[in-house]
């Protein structure tokens, strides 16, 4: 499966919910969430992540897996997103940012 990780956080550009064959991302405030049960490893959405937050999740980042569980965990509460959006209206500011978990909004 693939996984969303920390730089999502305060951006939600949302190109990732385009190419994404199966719909299988949940939107929350102000993070999305790639359901690892509907996930089939196609590996699009990766690079259309103009924030670079996508990972295979073999390749997770040492320092953000958590995100691992947590995109399972929020992927079950969320409402579906398959259409893209504006992104937040800072996200180009928080593009970036290190360590936005504590900014994560449920
Ligand atoms: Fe969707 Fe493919 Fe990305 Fe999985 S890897 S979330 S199936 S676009
Ligand atoms: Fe987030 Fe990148 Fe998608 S910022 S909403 S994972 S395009």
């Amino acid at each position: 499966t693939f996984v969303v990780t920390d730089n999502c956080v305060k951006c939600k550009y949302t190109d990732c919910v385009e190419v994404c064959p199966v719909d299988c991302f949940y939107e929350g405030p102000n993070f999305l969430a790639i359901h690892p049960d509907e996930c089939i490893d196609c590996a699009l959405c990766e690079p259309e992540c103009p924030a670079a937050a996508i990972y295979a999740e073999d390749e997770v980042p040492e320092d953000m897996q958590e995100y691992i569980e947590l995109n399972a965990e929020l992927a079950e509460v969320w409402p579906n997103i398959s259409e893209k959006k504006d992104p937040l209206p800072d996200a180009e500011e928080w593009d970036g940012v290190a360590d936005k978990l504590q900014y994560l909004e449920r």
